[in-house]
């Protein structure tokens, strides 16, 4: 691998090979970006600019770039396994079967490996007919469960019409937010096998969820037979605070799914963990769902230093102090541009910081990354920034970045006087 090419020619490259949209969607944006060297919570592009990340690719980078303990971790496990054989249990999968069933709510007995987030979504899904003997599945308007073949349809038609994906609008059926009267209508003629939510909805720019919502959602599908899968792809693994965002809710879910962060950014692995009532099928037929790198041995080793690494008192007050610094810092500065810096949506270390403007949040995404911040618009809600530092970032790192971000708050107000 040549780790010097130019950039120049890694566009040209992606543009000829890779995916020609993407690349030059971005160019278009003003993000020239092409990564180069990685290292905590820092990127440096191929052309040497500094950045901090605070996308983390959604929680994957939770412990930092090439976790040096991660990467040891991985190193060593190569010493003795490989990907495995998917077919049998081993030393690896069962240790983080067990770990992952002890760390979440009690009720959950069983952890099926895949290795993205969708697929584990897609498994949650399929077990939830299983156990329900029902299809229909209600999703959150513009919330976001990833692209393969049943995932796609729980989520915004911008990506599941290009491949005549939006499934059978009976069997697929989406309600707002935060409201429990459309959810009720959807679920009472108990046809419903499962509701799928994300504890926050990253990709809809982190819209909260009002006190009572998620156990409320929880009661009516214990009330119509339905189950409750937690989507804690981006919740999940201390990001709230709480090992799981569904903590802070008292939600008990039949299912919950956790990928990005799992991974260490080191060697993709997810997982679903079940109820008994969904794990089921596994009893009459243990063979009827499979997946070859599902829970490869060597991202399980991975996954274990990840938890190790994470389910900490240390980490925990770590997230508690980095989302209150900055909850202050963010908060100084939205008083100086209260017109346009409109709201902070926060849990932990989850944030949505929002603009006055549709596409708001992709001048704010330019001008920060003019600044060497790397922080990505949501793209179901364009007037809001998602914003994502990790789990162990230190003060040092906290005012390094309010300045930056100021900076690039202060700049995209004035390009809008002169727009205006
Ligand atoms: C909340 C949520 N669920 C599911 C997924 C899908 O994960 P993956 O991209 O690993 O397939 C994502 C990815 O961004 C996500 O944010």
């Amino acid at each position: 691998m040549n780790f010097n090419m130019t950039k120049k020619q890694t566009f040209e490259d992606s543009i000829h090979y890779w995916n020609p949209g993407k690349t030059k969607q971005w160019l278009n944006d003003g993000i020239d970006l092409i990564m180069g060297k990685r290292e905590g919570y820092y990127f440096y592009d191929v052309d040497g600019k500094k950045m901090m990340d605070l996308h983390l690719n959604g929680g994957t980078y939770n412990l930092g770039h090439r976790n040096t303990e991660i990467i040891q971790a991985l190193v060593e496990a190569t010493e003795y396994y490989d990907i495995g054989n998917h077919h049998f249990p081993s030393t690896a999968r069962a240790q983080l079967a067990k770990r992952l069933v002890e760390l979440t709510p009690s009720n959950l007995k069983y952890t099926i490996f895949s290795s993205g987030g969708s697929e584990a979504i897609d498994t949650a899904l399929k077990c939830s007919r299983y156990a329900t003997k029902r299809k229909k599945f209600i999703s959150i308007k513009n919330g976001y469960h990833g692209h393969t073949g049943l995932a796609v349809s729980l989520g915004n038609e911008r990506y599941s019409k290009p491949f005549l994906s939006e499934g059978n609008p009976e069997d697929f059926i989406h309600v707002p937010f935060n409201d429990l009267e459309t959810m009720e209508q959807a679920l009472k003629n108990e046809d419903v096998a499962a509701v799928i939510i994300e504890t926050i909805p990253a990709t809809y720019g982190f819209p909260l969820p009002e006190p009572n919502y998620l156990k409320e959602v929880k009661a009516l599908c214990e009330r119509y037979g339905s189950l409750y899968i937690a989507d804690e792809v981006q919740t999940g693994l201390m990001r709230t605070g709480k090992m799981w965002g569904i903590e802070h809710y008292g939600v008990n879910p039949d299912i919950l799914v956790t990928a990005k962060g799992l991974s260490g950014g080191i060697y993709p692995i997810t997982a679903t963990i079940v109820s008994e009532q969904v794990g089921g099928w596994m009893h009459e037929d243990g063979l009827a769902h499979i997946s070859t790198f599902g829970g490869a041995e060597l991202g399980c080793a991975v996954a274990m230093k990840v938890l190790e690494l994470t389910a900490s008192d240390e980490v925990e007050k770590n997230v508690h102090f980095v989302a209150n610094y900055l909850k202050e810092g963010l908060t100084s500065i939205q008083q100086k541009y209260p017109d346009f810096f409109v709201g902070i949506r926060q849990l932990g270390v989850v944030m949505g910081l929002e603009f006055k403007f549709e596409d708001s949040a992709k001048d704010v995404m330019r001008n920060l990354y003019n600044e060497g911040v790397w922080a990505i618009y949501s793209m179901l809600d364009t007037k809001v920034l998602q914003f994502k530092p990790g789990l162990l970032c230190t003060k040092e790192y906290c005012d390094e970045l309010l300045t930056k971000v100021e900076a690039g708050i202060k700049k995209t107000v004035k390009e809008l006087a002169f727009t205006k």
